[in-house]
């Protein structure tokens, strides 16, 4: 494929197209039309983009930009982007002046930079957010100089429903002021699912109403004695809402049955003994499971996923399931499939690391691939049987795995990657032998034992959450290496414009 010259856009659109050498010359406070209510969200975050005005209605003969949703701006007909949403009823777009048709599904999009304005055009706010996203990426202009865009048409469309990125808030507490600033970076990155890994070993970091103890005992530090914390209620709210703004789903995991110290500590009833465990702020994993022979195990997983599927408007609930060392198949299947039932009657739909795969599964059931060592029978047979495959795969989107060996952040068990790592692989041949039609999506995954800070995470996930958002995003005939490295070079300006601390990876010829 060859190189793409002019305007960088990651990840790359399914059609972008120059029209003409002129640019668009944004005047100062142009006006930003919204005509429809649920368009407003997009309109704000253009208008502070370029200085301009948001306005329901044009003035005849001024350039402006002008963002168009077809249909009434009901909350029934515009939910936040879910990938559980179907995409059946969406109504078709009357072709703009360009001639060119929107592509299928609820984050599609179209944009068209002329002489008199931008029109853009989508089916929902999530398609307005992500044409907002790439007229940033478009813009350019120096401060008390002139904005300009380049006469450009693009008409784009995601290849995947999930593209996430998890966030170990668990071995490390990640305030909401910080996730705030990753999900400001999903965006960015046109991403969708924000999956927040709330409890492990060392701590419980969301506030449940029936079981008090778990954030009052098990949330108060960090891995080696770092400061800790947790989401209130409203915390939570807050988060779901800022990220559903962004057009972006948080799915909230409750790891069971294994890394579940933090809950061993604070009710003695979950271990044989009757006892609390111990607090473990150390970095191992495998040790520590509930049983199912207990009287109080049953109660706490369908009362501690009833609780956070109450608290969560998506579609779906996380439960773990990783990592459960020295339990015997069939206890382990009675767990998962005791958290799976509590999800499922709370109405929502199931996902689990990929050892769940090894249980009875009810179709839909979403199985996400992580450690590319297992023996990938039970994942491709599981997706023959009709679960969905979300990909994670460890030595691609762990983004947490060093860049490289010495790398002063990070692990490296399951190798080092560096940005090539992350953007050269390709889904639908990843795990020979699964049906292309069983992979959902593809998830980054940071997990936090050795980062304490933002500046640390942001240096983790930049430039590699780029790639894997390239990866979920763009079809394969439109990804090529040399062709990203050249693109996202442009964007290490911006990162450094937003004062984002990020790993100048020395595979790309950074502009800065
Ligand atoms: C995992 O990395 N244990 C899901």
């Amino acid at each position: 494929m060859p190189h793409v010259t002019g305007p960088a856009v990651v990840p790359r659109p399914l059609r972008l197209q120059q029209l003409s050498d002129q640019p668009f010359v944004l005047v100062p406070g142009i006006a930003v039309v919204a005509p429809d209510p649920a368009a407003r969200e997009a309109a704000e975050r253009l208008a502070t983009l370029v200085g301009g005005s948001v306005r329901a209605t044009a003035a005849p003969d001024a350039a402006a930009f002008r963002l168009r949703l077809l249909g009434p701006a009901d909350d029934e007909r515009y939910p936040p982007t879910d990938p559980a949403g179907g995409e059946e009823a969406l109504p078709t777009l009357p072709t703009g002046e360009s001639d060119e048709e929107l592509p299928a599904g609820a984050e599609a999009y179209r944009l068209h930079v002329h002489a008199d304005g931008v029109d853009v055009d989508a089916r929902t706010p999530a398609g307005l957010g992500h044409a907002v996203t790439t007229l940033a990426q478009l813009l350019t202009g120096t401060s008390g100089g002139a904005w300009t865009l380049p006469a450009v048409l693009v008409v784009d469309a995601p290849r995947f429903t999930w593209r996430g990125l998890s966030i170990d808030v668990a071995r490390h507490f990640v305030r909401v002021a910080d996730l705030d600033v990753v999900i400001d970076l999903m965006a960015d990155h046109k991403l969708n699912v924000l999956h927040l890994h709330l409890t492990d070993d060392q701590a419980w970091r969301i506030d449940l109403p029936s079981r008090p103890e778990l954030v009052r005992r098990s949330s108060g530090a960090s891995v080696g004695g770092d400061p800790g914390g947790h989401y209130t209620a409203e915390d939570y709210a807050r988060l779901v809402a800022h990220a559903a703004a962004r057009g972006i789903v948080v799915v909230p995991e409750l790891d069971v049955p294994g890394h579940v110290n933090a809950a061993l500590h604070a009710y003695g009833e979950l271990s044989p003994s009757g006892r609390p465990t111990d607090e473990y702020l150390g970095i191992d994993v495998g040790f520590s499971r509930l049983t199912a022979a207990l009287p109080a195990t049953d109660a706490f997983l369908h009362d501690v996923f009833r609780d956070v599927a109450a608290m969560t408007p998506g579609s779906y609930v996380h439960i773990g399931g990783d990592e459960v060392q020295g339990m015997a198949s069939d206890e382990y299947a009675a767990l998962v499939g005791t958290a799976a039932a509590a999800v499922r009657a709370a109405g929502k739909q199931v996902v689990g690391w990929q050892e769940i795969a090894t249980t009875p599964l009810e179709p839909g059931t979403v199985v996400q691939y992580w450690d590319v060592h297992a023996d990938p029978a039970p994942f491709v047979a599981a997706g023959a049987a009709g679960a969905r495959l979300l990909l994670s795969p460890g030595d691609r989107t762990y983004l947490d795995m060093k860049y490289h060996p010495g790398y002063p952040l990070g692990l490296e068990w399951a190798g080092h990657v560096e940005l090539r790592d992350s953007y050269d692989w390709e889904p639908a041949t990843l795990l020979p032998g699964l049906p292309a039609e069983a992979v959902l999506g593809v998830e980054a995954a940071v997990w936090t034992e050795t980062l304490r800070t933002l500046d640390d995470l942001t240096t983790m996930l930049l430039p590699r959450l780029a790639a894997v958002a390239e990866v979920a995003w763009s079809a394969p005939d439109r990804r090529d290496w040399e062709d990203f490295r050249t693109r996202v070079a442009a964007l290490g300006a911006r990162w450094d414009a937003a004062e984002l601390s990020w790993y100048p990876s020395p595979q790309v010829d950074w502009q800065r």
